[in-house]
């Protein structure tokens, strides 16, 4: 569980990342906080790109910098767009490979809470490596 504060803390730094957001051909700015079990929060913006289908959201790369760090539990991961827009599924399968638990909170731009789900919830039947065993 997350307390109220951890909840805040997550959802100011994804509305800071937010506005180093690299989005111009969507305009559509996307922050996230990525909360790890040692306590450190990573953040990360959609980096897009001139050949469209290069470009990485924000979730994913918050995860990235986390596991490049050696970083692999998470708690929690908060993701801001001006509209409360859900995380796209492939970001969903790269947070379900780290723990169906982990908490994913939407928000907007101004800080309002639209919705909390664990990513188990977001991704109901995942595969994950137990399908691989
Ligand atoms: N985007 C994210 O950063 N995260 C998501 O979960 C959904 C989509 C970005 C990708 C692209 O830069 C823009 O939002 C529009 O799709």
């Amino acid at each position: 569980m997350l307390t109220d504060d951890q909840r805040q803390k997550l959802i100011q730094v994804a509305i800071q990342a937010r506005k180093w957001a690299y989005a111009p051909y969507s305009n559509y700015k996307v922050g996230a906080a990525l909360l790890t079990s040692s306590g450190k929060i990573y953040d990360g913006v959609n980096v897009e790109n001139a050949a469209y289908p290069v470009t990485m959201c924000a979730e994913r790369v918050a995860v990235f910098k986390a596991i490049s760090e050696g970083e692999k539990k998470f708690e929690a991961i908060a993701v801001v767009t001006t509209n409360g827009g859900a995380p796209c599924g492939s970001c969903r399968q790269v947070l379900a490979e780290f723990g169906l638990n982990t908490l994913v909170l939407v928000a907007d731009s101004d800080g309002n809470l639209i919705s909390e789900d664990t990513v188990g919830d977001l991704l109901p039947g995942a595969f994950t490596s137990n399908d691989l065993t």
